[in-house]
């Protein structure tokens, strides 16, 4: 049975309903994105788990065998493992899964896909920045109530907008609400993004 404690992590209790799951890009960690998390919604709730790979020193939430090329093994692996932490670790913090939003970037924004795609009953909101598809699930997952937001860099080297444009196509053609935003950017936020995902937050949670 998997336990809050399977990964390091910080959480922080929600004053206001919402609770992220952050999940860090390469070579970040359970604090990388907390003040992005604090950015989009100061009295949010924290769930913020550490990778457990290490590529040369770096975390990150599965293994690769070169820059988007995956282990698919492993990132199957790695997705149920965060999936299982996820569930357990909201349930022994009292959180209803229906508050989660998912909060990614790059390597994260590519696990919390994956997530989406072979775990859709873990979670159903996510805020993808920079992400790219990480996996064809085998069998069609079914999205009807999941709600994504997309942020990708019209110029990213390591995430092709395609990837992007092609990953929201995919999570609508299997019933998921998509929206898409692109920024004059590369692989790095910019404000623009904080402000897209912060507007798109406040539609979701007054709705
Ligand atoms: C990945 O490995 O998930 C992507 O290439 C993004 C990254 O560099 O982390």
């Amino acid at each position: 049975m998997a336990q809050a404690h399977d990964f390091t992590h910080q959480y922080a209790e929600s004053e206001d309903g919402v609770t992220f799951v952050l999940l860090h890009g390469t070579g970040g960690d359970e604090y990388a994105l907390i003040g992005l998390g604090n950015a989009l919604d100061a009295d949010a709730g924290v769930m913020s788990p550490r990778g457990k790979i290490l590529e040369n020193g770096s975390p990150r939430f599965f293994r690769r065998l070169a820059e988007g090329v995956f282990d698919m093994e492993d990132l199957v692996f790695r997705t149920h493992e965060l999936a299982d932490w996820i569930e357990a670790a909201a349930a022994e913090y009292g959180i209803d899964r229906d508050t989660l939003v998912a909060v990614g970037y790059s390597n994260g924004a590519n696990i919390a896909a994956s997530m989406l795609l072979l775990r859709p009953e873990t979670l159903k909101r996510a805020i993808l920045l920079r992400p790219m598809v990480p996996l064809v699930p085998e069998s069609a997952p079914d999205l009807t109530g999941a709600t994504v937001h997309i942020a990708a860099g019209a110029s990213d080297p390591l995430i092709p907008l395609k990837e992007s444009e092609r990953l929201a196509d995919l999570l609508k053609s299997y019933g998921a609400e998509v929206t898409f935003v692109r920024q004059p950017t590369g692989h790095q936020l910019v404000n623009a993004d904080i402000a897209a995902a912060r507007e798109w937050l406040q539609h979701i949670t007054n709705a």
